[in-house]
């Protein structure tokens, strides 16, 4: 087991900078996702962990020592690659042995150690098997079998579980989880989906065009995202940000659009320290799950809207409304919603939850005010 440490990493590929400056330490055991959509940078800088690629720049170390120029095989560390990497020649049995031969150990205790990981990972009938005689859900079985017969000081795993279907992924998403937390090793796991980081992590990186935006656990990135970019890439449906002029309403600052108004909640300004200037542009974000909606016009739903389109999902309603020029999406569960019409070009009514605003700064994206009730919870904890 290891402490992973990261300072400085930078990987340029000629004047391309593939991952600019991640400073990151990873506690021992922990469980930490690297999350960001395609080309962001995820896989060079699993690959510069792994020794597979050469840093730029930086220095990396593992469990106190200095790895950054060492060779793979010097540093201890078990990976799952995007694409598996299993030898087609070689069975499952000869392709989960192979770490263990290249360490020279002796024939019986290679059949023991891949005997009991093929039991933990459900594929000891297949050992005799070569990759190609096996369905998508065994080959990853065995790509993490591979990585986990051997006692590695470190787990890298890049989109381990991308080529499985919805219902596999869904039974991977416990299976890892558990096998992670028994084993206890430091494991690094890389993803552009952002549902699989959010229920398995114990922390989460965000990246974005080699640059990370925020390491901090899941619910502090789903609540207290630092830039408009986090906001919008976990949770689903996402949440919805449109541009606002802050303007002063009767004494009090407010949001508007050329269609309605949202006036700021005063607990929720004071919390943010809210530092507007009137006439300045902002983002608004509010997840759909804090937009209520009603077939009247009442005070928990003032802003006339028009069904664009209703998106049952089973246990939820998605309804997606048009408030003036601005599209949002609601979420309620089925019962709340189960007398409102369903049909496109209803007239309904939207109310958005004032404790639940977050705003953004226009460009750059960082945030400059959190939602209240996140703030409370952070602080109870
Ligand atoms: N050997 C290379 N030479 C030049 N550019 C490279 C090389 N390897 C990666 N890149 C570029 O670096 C960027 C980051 O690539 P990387 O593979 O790390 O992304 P990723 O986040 O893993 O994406 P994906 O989710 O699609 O796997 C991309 O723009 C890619 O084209
Ligand atoms: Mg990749």
């Amino acid at each position: 087991m290891a402490e992973i440490e990261i300072n400085s990493l930078v990987k340029r590929f000629g004047a391309f900078q593939a991952v600019q400056d991640v400073n990151i330490t990873v506690n021992d055991g922990e469980f930490v996702f690297l999350l960001g959509p395609s080309g962001c940078g995820k896989t060079t800088t699993l690959r510069m962990i792994a020794g597979l690629e050469m840093p730029s720049d930086g220095r990396i170390a593992i469990g106190g020592r200095n790895v950054t120029f060492l060779r793979p095989r010097h540093r201890n560390v078990g990976m799952v690659f995007q694409d598996y990497g299993l030898y087609r020649h070689l069975t499952v049995f000869g392709n989960i042995a192979y770490p263990l031969e290249v360490r020279r150990l002796e024939r019986a205790e290679i059949a023991r150690k891949v005997e009991a990981v093929a039991r933990t990972m459900q594929i000891s009938e297949v050992l005799q098997r070569k990759p190609d005689q096996l369905s998508a859900g065994q080959l990853q079985r065995v790509a993490i079998a591979r990585m986990l017969v051997r006692d590695a000081d470190v787990f890298l795993m890049d989109e381990p579980m991308s080529h499985l279907d919805a219902q596999l992924r869904g039974q991977m998403r416990a299976e890892l989880r558990h096998i992670q937390k028994s084993v206890g090793v430091t494991t690094i796991f890389v993803t552009h989906d952002q549902l699989e980081a959010m229920t398995m992590a114990d922390r989460i990186i965000v990246m974005k065009d080699g640059e990370m935006l925020q390491f901090a656990t899941p619910r502090e990135i789903f609540e207290r995202p630092a830039t408009e970019f986090v906001a919008t890439f976990v949770g689903e449906p996402q949440m919805n940000v449109f541009d606002v002029r802050v303007a002063r309403i009767e004494d009090r600052l407010a949001a508007v659009t050329e269609d309605f108004v949202i006036p700021f909640d005063q607990a929720w300004a004071q919390a943010n320290r809210l530092d507007l200037r009137v006439g300045q542009t902002v983002r608004l974000g509010i997840r759909p799950e804090h937009i209520s909606i009603g077939d009247r016009a009442e005070a928990a739903h003032g802003l006339p809207a028009e069904l664009y389109s209703f998106e049952p999902t089973g246990a939820e309603n998605l309804y997606v409304l048009r408030c003036g020029d601005v599209t949002v999406t609601t979420r309620s569960s089925t019962t709340q919603t189960a007398h409102l019409a369903k049909h496109e070009g209803s007239r309904l009514f939207a109310g958005f939850d004032p404790k639940w605003i977050y705003l953004f700064e226009t460009g750059a994206g960082r945030t400059i005010a959190q939602a209240a009730a996140s703030q409370t919870e952070a602080e109870e904890a």
